[in-house]
C-alpha cells in the first residue's frame, strides 16, 4: 500500500426527511445563498422544503446553473455574493451544482481573476463555507474537495480541487432522487463506476481493503442500477445507490492506492466539444481505454474480471476480453450507448479532440503517467 493522508471533514445527514435537520448545520445569523439548476428543484418541491428547514435565516436565490456548470453563469452568482455580503452558500442539485458553488465559494474572496484558479491552477487560500442537499447521486461532489467548471466562450471544461471547499455537511434523502429521469438515474451508474474504475482497475499495490471496497461498491451498482430503472420508487435500492456513489469518490477507496482518471479528462474534452453528458463520455471511452491499457492493466483487470464479474474460465487474455465486455454490456443496458458513433461522432473528431487535450496540459495521464497524446488518440480511435 502506498503512504497517504486521509481527511475528509464532511458531515452527512443520510436518510429519508433529513432535510428538515440542515438548519443547525449553518451558522446562526448566517447570510445564506441557495444554489439551484435549471428549475427541477422548483418543480419537485426540494426548494420549498429546503426553504421552510432554513425558516428564519436570512435567504437569498441563485437558480440557474446549468449541466457543466459555465463560468458565466456563475461569476453572476460571484457578483450576487459579493453584493449582498453572502457568508454561506447551500446548493440544492446534484453535481453541476454542487461543483458550480465550490467555484462561487473559492471565487467570491478571490484577488483576480477568478478563472485563473481552473486555468492556472492559482491557489485557493480563502472560500465561502457550503452546504450540499443532493438530488442525484453521481459525482460524490457532495463529500470531496473537486469542482469541474467549463468555460463556455473557449470550450475549455476544467477541474479544480482545494480542501476549502469540502462541503461542511451534505443531507442526503434517497427519495429525492426518485423523480430523476431514466437518463440522469443511468448517468448517475455509470459515472459512479467509473470513479471505482479509475481508483481500482490501476496496478496493484496490495491494499485489500480499499480493493475490496471498491469491488463491493461495484457488485453494488451492478445489483441495483438496473433495479432503480425498474423500480424507481424503492427506497433500498435508491439509498444504496446513493451511499454507494458518494463512497466511489469521497477520498476512501482511492487512498493509499495508484489513480488513474485518464478516462475522465479524455470525456471532459468530448462534453467540451459535441455537449455529451459526463456519463455518457464515460461509457465511451473506459471500454476503450482498458482495450488500448490492457497489458499495463492486466493484473488488476484479471481480478476485475473474476472478483466482480465471476469470470474464470478459459485463458487469461480470454477473460480480460470478456471483462471488457460485460462492463460495455452494462453500461449499454442501462441505456447509455458507448461508442462514438452512437452520438453522431465521426473519426473527423478526433484530431481536435486531442488538440484540446494538448493545450490543456493533458499529455501524461493515467496512474503511471504514460498516456500520452499518441495514446489518447488511440483511445479515441477505439471507441469510434
Ligand atoms: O438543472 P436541474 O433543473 O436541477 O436538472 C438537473 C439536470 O438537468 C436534473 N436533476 C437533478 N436532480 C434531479 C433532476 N431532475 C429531476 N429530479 C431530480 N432529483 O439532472 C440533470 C443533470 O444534473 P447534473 O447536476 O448536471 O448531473 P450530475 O450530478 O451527473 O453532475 C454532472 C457534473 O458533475 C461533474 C461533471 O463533469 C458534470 O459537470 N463532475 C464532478 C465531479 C466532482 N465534483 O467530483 C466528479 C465527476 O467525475 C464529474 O466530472
Ligand atoms: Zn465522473
Amino acid at each position: 500500500m502506498q503512504n497517504f493522508t486521509f481527511h475528509n471533514p464532511t458531515r452527512i445527514l443520510f436518510g429519508q426527511g433529513c432535510i428538515a435537520n440542515i438548519a443547525p448545520e449553518i451558522p446562526a445569523g448566517a447570510r445564506v445563498l441557495i444554489t439551484y439548476g435549471g428549475g427541477s428543484v422548483v418543480n419537485t418541491g426540494t426548494l420549498a422544503e429546503v426553504r421552510q428547514a432554513l425558516a428564519g435565516l436570512t435567504l437569498f436565490e441563485f437558480g440557474g446553473i446549468e449541466p457543466n456548470p459555465t463560468y458565466e453563469t456563475l461569476m453572476r452568482a460571484v457578483t450576487l455574493a459579493r453584493d449582498e455580503r453572502i457568508d454561506f452558500l447551500l446548493a440544492v442539485g446534484g453535481g453541476s451544482v454542487i461543483d458550480g458553488t465550490k467555484f462561487i465559494a473559492a471565487a467570491v474572496p478571490f484577488v483576480g481573476e477568478p478563472w485563473d484558479i481552473l486555468a492556472r491552477h492559482a491557489p485557493v487560500t480563502a472560500a465561502l463555507p457550503l452546504g450540499s442537499v443532493l438530488t442525484l447521486p453521481a459525482t460524490a461532489s457532495e463529500m470531496n474537495a473537486g469542482a469541474v467548471i467549463t468555460r463556455h466562450a473557449t470550450q475549455d471544461k476544467l477541474f479544480f480541487v482545494s480542501p476549502l471547499v469540502f462541503p461542511r455537511f451534505s443531507a442526503l434523502d434517497p427519495t429525492k432522487s426518485y423523480t430523476l429521469p431514466p437518463r440522469q438515474v443511468a448517468n448517475g451508474i455509470v459515472d459512479a463506476f467509473v470513479h471505482i474504475a479509475e481508483q481500482y482497475l490501476t496496478y496493484p499495490v496490495d491494499a485489500k481493503v480499499q480493493d475490496r471496497f471498491a469491488e463491493g461498491l461495484l457488485l453494488t451498482l451492478i445489483e441495483d442500477g438496473p433495479r432503480a430503472l425498474a423500480e424507481p420508487e424503492n427506497y433500498a435500492v435508491r439509498a444504496n445507490l446513493m451511499w454507494t456513489a458518494t463512497l466511489a469518490l469521497n477520498g476512501l477507496i482511492g487512498a493509499g492506492v495508484p489513480q488513474d482518471w485518464s478516462t475522465h479528462m479524455l470525456g471532459h474534452e468530448i462534453t467540451a466539444l459535441h455537449g455529451l453528458d459526463h456519463a455518457q463520455t464515460l461509457a465511451i471511452v473506459l471500454p476503450a481505454m482498458l482495450q488500448v491499457r490492457r497489458l499495463a492493466k492486466r493484473d488488476k483487470l484479471l481480478q476485475y474480471a473474476e472478483r466482480v464479474w465471476g469470470l474464470t474460465d478459459g485463458d487469461a487474455e480470454a477473460r480480460i476480453d470478456a471483462a471488457i465486455a460485460h462492463t460495455r454490456a452494462f453500461f449499454e443496458s442501462l441505456q447509455v450507448p458507448t461508442r462514438l458513433s452512437s452520438y453522431g461522432i465521426g473519426p473527423e473528431a478526433i484530431a481536435p479532440l486531442v488538440a484540446h487535450l494538448e493545450r490543456h496540459g493533458m499529455t501524461a495521464l493515467g496512474e503511471r503517467q504514460d498516456v500520452g497524446l499518441a495514446c489518447a488518440r488511440q483511445v479515441y480511435e477505439q471507441a469510434l
